[in-house]
């Protein structure tokens, strides 16, 4: 049996069974150390017969050195390579980020509008979303046959209940349990059977309300040029146009010159260089009427805009759907 090749062998078979570089020392130690298995070899040589003496020897101390470098190898591959040690971590890797929500852009627009206003001492209030017919209606002045309260555009509930089609009622409700002067703007959903790339079933208004002493159309005129600056820009330019409401008399939808193509006429705004953002107007003496002011005395004006349009507008989105889908991608970018 040679003796020599045989503790080659099964040292070679122990270091490949060594799982990590206290293994590989403990070995170290067992073959090579002050009593090691090869150490001992070595000190044989003098016991073996003369003419064996040289060869031994020299195939001794090859396996020593043979075996320290394989040692040595080993202990710097697992020294180096944490790989395989179930408590290794490595710290020079890139973090892991954890994902963080944001608001919706809507959200952050509607927020971006109520700041503006509360700065302008407005206070923020809310109301119901499934509403009487009367709030939504009846005591805006709407009456009975007008086309708003078909139901090709409003969801009735029932005969007297509706899902608001605007924030309005929310003016009557104010105006119900408080006494001039009244300051308030009202975010919310409201709710239209309508779909397309301009209309959702579902979108979101912000209403605004003044009533005082001496509340005039200037008053109302240069609150919302102060709004439109800060919602878009200082340049952006504004006009109030004659329409109908019959909440207000007189009443005026606002247009801002076209975002697209700054007033010269392009597809957006149906080349007229304009874009209608909200309607407004002098609040109609019939509302105080119903709600117990002096229609001699007060006076006021109330707006409303689309959350939306006006997002639409500020960051040019041409479908309003895209809110709504979903989809990560395209809310990521606010
Ligand atoms: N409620 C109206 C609408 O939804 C907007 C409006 C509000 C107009 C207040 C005048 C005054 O279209």
């Amino acid at each position: 049996m040679d003796t020599i090749q045989d503790i080659q062998e099964q040292a070679f078979k122990e270091l490949e069974a060594a799982s990590d570089a206290d293994a590989v020392r403990a070995l170290s130690v067992r073959y090579l150390g002050r009593k090691g298995i090869v150490t001992q070899l070595l000190r044989s040589v003098s016991t073996r017969p003369p003419d064996e003496r040289a060869s031994f020897g020299k195939r001794a101390n090859a396996l020593k050195n043979r075996l320290n470098e394989a040692f040595e190898t080993a202990l710097k591959r697992l020294e180096v390579s944490l790989e395989g040690r179930e408590d290794h971590v490595d710290v020079t890797l890139p973090g892991r980020t954890p994902p963080v929500g944001a608001l919706h852009p809507i959200t952050q627009v509607m927020d971006e509008i109520c700041d503006i206003f509360s700065k302008m001492g407005f206070d923020v209030v809310e109301g119901p979303e499934v509403e009487s017919d009367y709030y939504n209606f009846e005591a805006l002045n709407i009456p009975k046959d007008h086309p708003a309260r078909d139901m090709q555009d409003t969801f009735y509930v029932s005969d007297a209940v509706v899902l608001r089609t605007h924030t309005s009622p929310v003016q009557i409700r104010t105006m119900e349990h408080k006494e001039p002067p009244v300051r308030v703007i009202v975010p919310g959903k409201v709710f239209r059977c309508d779909s397309d790339i301009t209309h959702t079933p579902m979108f979101h208004q912000v209403e605004g309300l003044l009533v005082d002493d001496g509340v005039s159309f200037g008053d109302l005129k240069g609150t919302l040029t102060a709004f439109v600056h800060q919602i878009f820009d200082e340049k952006t330019a504004l006009r109030f146009r004659p329409s109908f409401f019959p909440f207000t008399e007189p009443s005026a939808e606002v247009d801002i010159v076209c975002v697209m193509c700054r007033g010269k006429g392009c597809r957006v705004c149906s080349h007229t260089g304009w874009l209608e953002i909200l309607g407004s107007g002098m609040v109609h003496p019939a509302l105080f009427e119903k709600v117990g002011y002096d229609p001699d005395r007060y006076t006021g004006f109330a707006f409303g805009m689309g959350v939306e349009r006006i997002a639409m507008l500020k960051y040019g989105i041409d479908d309003i759907r895209k809110f709504f889908e979903n989809n990560a991608r395209f809310l990521m970018q606010f």
